[in-house]
């Protein structure tokens, strides 16, 4: 098969590298890509965004299959755009990959099926949320911009004085442009959370392995929320009673109430969840796998993920088995430049990676990096993924910080508890 991949993160470099392992690809091109994934195939200087630039290399190159990694494409339709062409594509259109795109609307598409998930309110103009936030609303709540936000957007206030600056900093000042000219406050759900993923092909689904973000920047979650500074495979937390309650109570409506109102979800549809004393509550869905998640999803996935992303875009999911995993867990620390998630710099040269290539059981996949005169430097905040397997999540752990040991950046940063909490919640469980 001739695939393109779309995106240039470290979950595309997890998803390049897996998928070029598989005995059916005849060649694997990604756009644009960065170093890491032009050692799994060939990158290509189209943008995420170019979605006519995409469409065209697409049909010049009679691909077989296009694999959209980030959001950004799917909500803009190049779903659709692809279709039209008659090209197969894993992910979803436009009018499906909306539950990102749109909080709002997703908590719509919750209330019509079912699905569990905390109150909200939506307002569009200041006033409005003012009233509301002075009188009716019960504190802590959840300020969120209903558009695509690149993670942000979301803010978890106290009192009354904290969300009427959230509110007006997105409805007023703007400060994620058109993507909070609609607001939701919603209800603070109190628990740890859990990242969950289903495969589906709009009319049937297979759930993944869970894991376990890290969102803050700092240990303890402290700090500001980042896309993610690590995460761990498979999330202690989802024992196989909550699991069994996601599928039915979370992807099973959703996925078929989206058939139901004729907007096919097909691709993958990760659901950010809170573990709450009522049970798994859905957050806010996302269309696309998670970043840094997909690096330990990929790490344990033992199958050829090909077959799985093709039998999605083809309607042929329920003819393929469930896939095998690696019995041990994975963890993945993100190495990130000292100032991110806010301001940066970036050309810092990276060193270390050369020793660690020997190791199948740790891979460090690139996200913000690039190639300057023959030297690997830095080119964004979240640098690399340092990935590793090991016997168990204490094993894992060693063999990532061992590896994060053996890299050097200047303004490297990275927090030294991923992992702690899936540890303690094994304690607790035993
Ligand atoms: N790690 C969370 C996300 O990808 O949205």
């Amino acid at each position: 098969m001739r695939i393109l991949l779309i995106g240039s993160g470290g979950r595309e470099h997890s998803l390049a590298w897996k998928i070029s392992q598989s005995p059916l690809l005849e060649r694997l091109w990604i756009a644009p890509g960065n170093p890491g994934t032009a050692q799994c195939g060939s990158n290509v200087d189209i943008a995420v965004d170019d979605l006519d630039g995409i469409v065209d290399f697409a049909k010049r190159e009679i691909i077989s299959l296009v694999v959209i990694g980030p959001e950004g494409p799917l909500v803009a339709g190049l779903a659709d755009r692809l279709a039209v062409e008659g090209i197969r594509v894993f992910g979803p259109k436009a009018d499906a990959a909306a539950l990102e795109g749109s909080k709002a609307w997703s908590k719509e598409v919750m209330l019509r099926h079912r699905v569990p998930t905390g109150g909200y309110r939506f307002f569009r103009d200041l006033n409005t949320v003012n009233s509301y936030l002075d009188g009716g609303a019960t504190y802590p709540v959840v300020v969120k911009a209903s558009g695509l936000a690149a993670g942000k957007g979301v803010v978890i206030c106290e009192d009354v004085s904290s969300a009427r600056a959230a509110a007006k900093s997105m409805l007023d000042d703007k400060i994620y442009g058109d993507a909070g000219e609609t607001i939701l406050v919603e209800e603070f759900l109190d628990g740890p959370e859990a990242s969950v993923f289903a495969l589906s092909d709009s009319r049937t689904f297979l759930c993944l392995e869970t894991c376990m973000d890290h969102k803050a920047l700092e240990e303890k979650g402290l700090g500001p929320n980042t896309g993610g500074m690590g995460a761990v495979c498979p999330n202690p937390l989802v024992g196989p009673r909550t699991a069994d309650a996601i599928e039915r109570q979370v992807m099973l409506p959703t996925i078929h109430g989206m058939n139901h109102e004729g907007k096919r979800f097909q691709g993958v549809l990760f659901a950010g969840l809170k573990l709450t004393p009522a049970g798994p509550k859905v957050l806010e869905y996302n269309v696309r796998f998670g970043d840094p998640e997909c690096q330990v999803l990929m790490m344990r996935f033992q199958s050829d993920l090909v077959p799985y992303l093709d039998a999605c875009a083809k309607g042929t999911l329920e003819e393929v088995e469930a896939p095998e995993w690696d019995p041990r867990p994975a963890i993945t620390v993100i190495l990130v430049t000292d100032g991110y998630p806010g301001n940066y710099t970036t050309g810092a040269p990276i060193h270390g990676l050369e020793a660690l290539d020997e190791n199948p059981d740790v891979q460090v996949f690139h996200a913000g990096t690039a190639m300057r005169g023959g030297q690997l430097v830095t080119a964004g905040g979240r640098v690399l993924a340092v990935t590793a397997l090991g016997a168990d999540i204490h094993q894992a752990r060693k063999a990532a910080y061992a590896a994060v040991d053996a890299i050097s950046f200047e303004g490297m940063r990275y927090r030294k508890d991923i992992g702690i909490a899936a540890l303690e919640a094994v304690d607790s469980i035993a």
